[in-house]
């Protein structure tokens, strides 16, 4: 999963509650995270309080989407993992696709947007983008995960 002279890197994901939803797309989804050779370090399912969802999209707030994003966010069960790789967080999000569903048709026809999307708001997953955003959203679903920590004792085994 490490090509030689590649570093290992976290990311946060989301499968969002659309998607989780429906047993065939979340099964689909797995499949995604397997066969691009993404490591799943942590999974949790969850369901947000509508003040945990306006928490972590803060950055949005006052957007025309937001009380809609905010409000689907909290609808139902989620699932949110840690997932390493080498590029984890760029390749995660080639992966995702462009955030709007129809321009993800459009563009990336094979992403899991452009797939399974429902919406702009409904669409499918959630990926960090950047190292800043990973470790603070890491730490935003599993506050008990250390990254640096996990970082020094795991690293040497994907060399
Ligand atoms: P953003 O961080 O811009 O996209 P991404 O998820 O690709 O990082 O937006 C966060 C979420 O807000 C996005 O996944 C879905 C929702 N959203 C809308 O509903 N409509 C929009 O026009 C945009 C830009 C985002
Ligand atoms: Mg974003």
């Amino acid at each position: 999963t490490l090509r030689r002279g590649k570093a290992l890197q976290l990311t946060l994901a989301i499968v969002k509650p659309d998607a989780v939803a429906h047993p065939l797309i979340l099964e689909a989804l797995h499949q995604k995270i397997l066969e691009n050779n993404f490591i799943v370090i942590r999974s949790r399912e969850l369901v947000w309080k509508r003040q945990e969802s306006e928490r972590f999209y803060a950055e949005h707030a006052g957007r025309f989407f937001y009380q809609r994003l905010v409000e689907y966010m909290s609808s139902g069960p989620m699932q949110a993992y840690i997932l390493a790789r080498d590029d984890a967080i760029s390749r995660w999000r080639e992966l995702m696709g462009p955030t709007k569903v129809f321009r993800a048709r459009y563009t990336s026809p094979s992403s899991m947007r452009a797939l399974y999307g429902l919406t702009d708001t409904r669409n499918t997953t959630h990926g960090s983008d950047s190292v800043e955003s990973a470790h603070r959203e890491i730490a935003f679903f599993f506050p008990e995960f250390n990254v640096r920590e996990w970082m020094e004792r795991s690293e040497p085994f994907f060399r």
